[in-house]
Parts: structure tokens; C-alpha cells; sequence
């Protein structure tokens, strides 16, 4: 039996840092929602017991630095599997911008081991609590939809989907890892609050209450150390576009847009502007 899953990018919509934690850690509160952007997971049985990793993309590592490979590797120690796996990942999702590319396949890999190898009674909040072991994004990235995310990201709480709408996503042409921005960061006296504001608009299904309270605090650091991400915001925001915002630790920024022609508005002006340009809608 071959296994395939769909691992889906998130965007933030928001990301408040609280405090620094003893464990190096910040915890944070934020709402992350599901896009229409996705990597493609298979699962094939080896026939010795091995791990192996392949990705059609030059960035991603095909060894055990790929969070794919430490989901595999975790999941066949947590439950004593001997059998062996072939992972391919066919990449849709930008690298190290700011999207959940990794933690999606990781927990896609979770998701497609726990059907191949049948163990049904395995809930996915066993999965969460396992991706919480490969990186802060992987419990959520185990259930997808909309959720608030607390603690350093991993404690999972379900969400309404926000209204539907379009998601203009544009990044210049550079990577950024998570590790180098937390630590940069300034962090304020009083703690932001865009997440509160965002909670109670999904709850209460209002657009533009969402894009009012959209706040990402990691902007501060990711913008500054990198212009062209801030000048990307900066023409986003002329297309009158009500939620303008960075996705994660960035690069990537990301619009959201009521309308289609008002969306692919923007998305043409930007296309001239910048590196990657894309234009999709929420999952959630
Ligand atoms: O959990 P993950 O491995 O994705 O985190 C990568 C790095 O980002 C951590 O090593 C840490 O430096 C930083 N981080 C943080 N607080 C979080 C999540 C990540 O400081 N809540």
C-alpha cells in the first residue's frame, strides 16, 4: 500500500510574543488558519528497515535534519515499528518563509504513517503531542483548520474558519529561520493583544474586525533586518487591501482580500515587483 496526504501552509493571523521562557523558548499566543497551498506527501513501504527522504527541491535536506525524517524517526520509536519507509515530498510550499512548510510535512508524515501501518487507535492528540517534539508548529499542523495556539505554540484550541476569502502571498527571494529571529526581538511591557481581537472576530465571522486586529510582533525584528520584505508590505498596502500582515517569522507577506478583481489587482501590481507572487484562498 502507498500512502499520499496533503500538507497544507498556514498563515498567521496573528502572533503576540508574551515572555521569554527558561527553556530559551518565548510563549506565544496566535491564531494560524489552513490556505489553499500545498506540499504533497507519499508513503511507500521499504523492505528493510531504513528512513529515507526525497524532495523535489534543492532546499530541503534529504536526511535526518528534515522535520519529514524526524516525524518517520519518532513515529517508528514511539510505537516500535521495525518496517522501513521511502517519504517523497513534492514541494509546493515556499521554504523558510514563514508558511509551515516543514512542520506540515512533518505532520503529514504522522498523519500517512499512523493509516499505513493501521493504528487506528491512535488519536490526533497523541499526533499533536508527538509533533510538539519536532517543532512548535507541528501539533497544529497535525489538525490543520483555524486554531489558537498558546504555550511556545504547541497547546492547540479549535477556532471558527474565518469568512472565506482570497490570500495574496508575496516574499522576496530569501530564506528565514525562525531560530534567528526570536532572539532579536525587543519584546514590549505590556504584551500585544492582536490575538483577543482576532479570536473575537472569527467568533463573531466579522472580515474586516479580522484584518483590523491582525498583528504580528515579529515583524518588528524580520522587516527590519530585511527591507525588501518591508517594502513588499509597503506596496501590498497600496492596493487598499484590508489585511496586510507577515506570515510567522516571515519573509512571506500576505493580504487578504474580500474580492477576487480587487485580489488579482494586487496580485499583478505585485508581480512585477517582487521575486514570488501567488494568489489562493483560505482553507481554514
Ligand atoms: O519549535 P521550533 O523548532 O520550530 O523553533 C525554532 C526556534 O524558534 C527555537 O529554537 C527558538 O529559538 C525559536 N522559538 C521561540 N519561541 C517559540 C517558537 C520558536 O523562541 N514559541
Amino acid at each position: 500500500m502507498v500512502v499520499f496526504e496533503k500538507a497544507p501552509a498556514k498563515i498567521n493571523l496573528s502572533l503576540d510574543v508574551l515572555n521569554k521562557r527558561a527553556d530559551g523558548y518565548h510563549d506565544v499566543n496566535m491564531v494560524m488558519t489552513t490556505i489553499d497551498l500545498a506540499d504533497r506527501v507519499s508513503l511507500y513501504p521499504l523492505h528493510r528497515d531504513d528512513i529515507t527522504v526525497v524532495a523535489d527541491n534543492q532546499y530541503v535536506p534529504n536526511d535526518e535534519r528534515n522535520l519529514a525524517y524526524k516525524a518517520a524517526a519518532l513515529f517508528k520509536r514511539t510505537f516500535h515499528i521495525t518496517k522501513g519507509i521511502h517519504i517523497e515530498l513534492e514541494k509546493h510550499i515556499p521554504v523558510s518563509a514563514g508558511l509551515g512548510g516543514g512542520s506540515s510535512d512533518a505532520a503529514a508524515v504522522l498523519r500517512g504513517l499512523k493509516r499505513l501501518w493501521q493504528l487506528d487507535h491512535v488519536s490526533n492528540a497523541t499526533l499533536a503531542e508527538m509533533g510538539a517534539q519536532i517543532g512548535s508548529d507541528v501539533p497544529f499542523c497535525v489538525y490543520g483548520k483555524t486554531a489558537l495556539a498558546t504555550g511556545r505554540g504547541e497547546h492547540i484550541a479549535h477556532l471558527p474558519a474565518p469568512p472565506s476569502c482570497w490570500v495574496v502571498l508575496a516574499r522576496p527571494d530569501i530564506g528565514v529561520s525562525t531560530r534567528t529571529i526570536f532572539p532579536k526581538l525587543t519584546l514590549n511591557d505590556v504584551p500585544s493583544t492582536y490575538t483577543e481581537g482576532v479570536v473575537t472576530a472569527l467568533e463573531t465571522h466579522d472580515f474586516y474586525a479580522m484584518c483590523d486586529h491582525m498583528g504580528n510582533d515579529l515583524e518588528s525584528v524580520t522587516l527590519t533586518l530585511y527591507p525588501e520584505a518591508q517594502r513588499i508590505k509597503e506596496k501590498m498596502q497600496q492596493y487598499d487591501i484590508p489585511g496586510v500582515m507577515m506570515s510567522g517569522s516571515g519573509p512571506t507577506i500576505f493580504g487578504l482580500v474580500e474580492h477576487y478583481s480587487k485580489a488579482k489587482r494586487a496580485y499583478n501590481g505585485l508581480r512585477g515587483f517582487c521575486h514570488d507572487v501567488r494568489l489562493v484562498r483560505v482553507m481554514g
